[in-house]
């Protein structure tokens, strides 16, 4: 239910706040988040940034800590858990799908890579472990075209599962890598003539677009890049007003970097919201975040044979995005 007393959901948000600090000290817990889970959720992380960020992070700066929470969607805590086996890695909602990883179920392709023979695979990390565990190299959005560069220009390769961003990294580096048929429910709802109508109204705002969004709002784009990418440039930008194409959790960081500047949430055509949220993403809230921390559960488990397999493809995407 709504608490329709702000006096009392303050206190009681700020009680949340409190109990999550102190027990991130308590159980010496490190707290990632994705740019688009809730705003508060974001503000109280000790590391906030895109995929491939907190792949990094998940590397490199857990290394002291017994816990590490991933506030994002369930592929992400997977990824966690393999490149920290010996962590305690938990997920504040661990129903937290993702429509684009479930686009790509592991036997269908296993036959797609057994249809084409000779192929490296790519794939994106919005994934399972399982698919993970089939790929030759990950890439994120914000490494896909360094990576897909570092093959010969000759190389045959598959890429899965996100048709549009496998499109978009073919169209600017010229290849023609074979695509698997998958894609993110809350990008494919951005529409060329919802954008249309917006840059109508806004005609000096840059539209900044995730490549994850499909063909007709890439050819709109200013700027076409993963959300920490679309966020360096709001904020490096002298322009005033911007319309963004991407999950809106992103706009708490611009809005928060840029305070006099106005970002547009590009509208999601045919979600019930009328906006554009990642329902999954949203299901990261501080007071499952505090609870997750109390009971230190949910907890992420990858089968450790599994894990073995998929580590070798993100330790092959982080060595080529140094
Ligand atoms: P990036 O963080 O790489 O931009 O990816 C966006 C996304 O859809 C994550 O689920
Ligand atoms: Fe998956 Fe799309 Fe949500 Fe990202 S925004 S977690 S790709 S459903």
């Amino acid at each position: 239910m709504d608490c329709k007393n702000t006096r009392h959901c303050d206190a009681a948000g700020e009680q949340l706040k409190a109990d999550i600090l102190r027990l991130k000290k308590e159980k010496n817990a490190v707290v990632l988040a994705h740019y688009y889970v809730h705003g508060d959720v974001q503000d109280i992380a000790d590391y906030v940034g895109d995929s491939l960020a907190l792949a990094q992070k998940a590397a490199e700066a857990c290394a002291d800590a017994r816990i590490v929470v991933m506030c994002g969607v369930n592929f992400m805590g997977e990824t966690v858990k393999v490149l920290c086996p010996d962590k305690k890695v938990l997920v504040p909602d661990d129903t937290a799908g993702c429509s684009l990883a479930d686009s790509c179920p592991a036997d269908g392709f296993a036959d797609f890579i057994a249809a084409h023979p000779g192929y490296t695979v790519l794939s994106y990390v919005n994934t399972s472990v399982e698919v993970k565990a089939l790929t030759d190299v990950l890439v994120t959005s914000g490494n896909a075209r360094k990576v897909v560069e570092s093959f010969p220009k000759d190389a045959k390769l598959i890429f899965g599962p996100d048709r549009n961003l496998g499109s978009y990294i073919n169209a600017v580096t010229g290849r023609d890598m074979v695509l698997w048929d998958g894609a993110c429910h809350v990008h494919e709802r951005f529409s060329a003539e919802g954008i249309a109508r917006l840059k109508a109204e806004h005609p000096d705002a840059p539209v900044l677009v995730h490549p994850e969004c499909p063909r007709p709002v890439v050819l709109m784009a200013d700027e076409v890049g993963s959300t920490a990418v679309l966020l360096k440039y709001a904020l490096q930008s002298d322009a005033r007003e911007f319309i963004v194409a991407t999950e809106p959790g992103i706009l708490h960081q611009m809005r928060k970097g840029a305070p006099d500047k106005t970002f547009i949430p590009a509208p999601g055509t045919d979600s019930s919201c009328g906006c554009n949220d990642c329902a999954y993403m949203k299901l990261n809230t501080l007071a499952k975040l505090r609870d997750c921390l109390v009971n230190e559960a949910p907890e992420v488990h990858v089968d450790p044979a599994l894990a073995a397999k998929a580590i070798r493809p993100i330790n092959r995407m982080l060595e080529l995005s140094k």
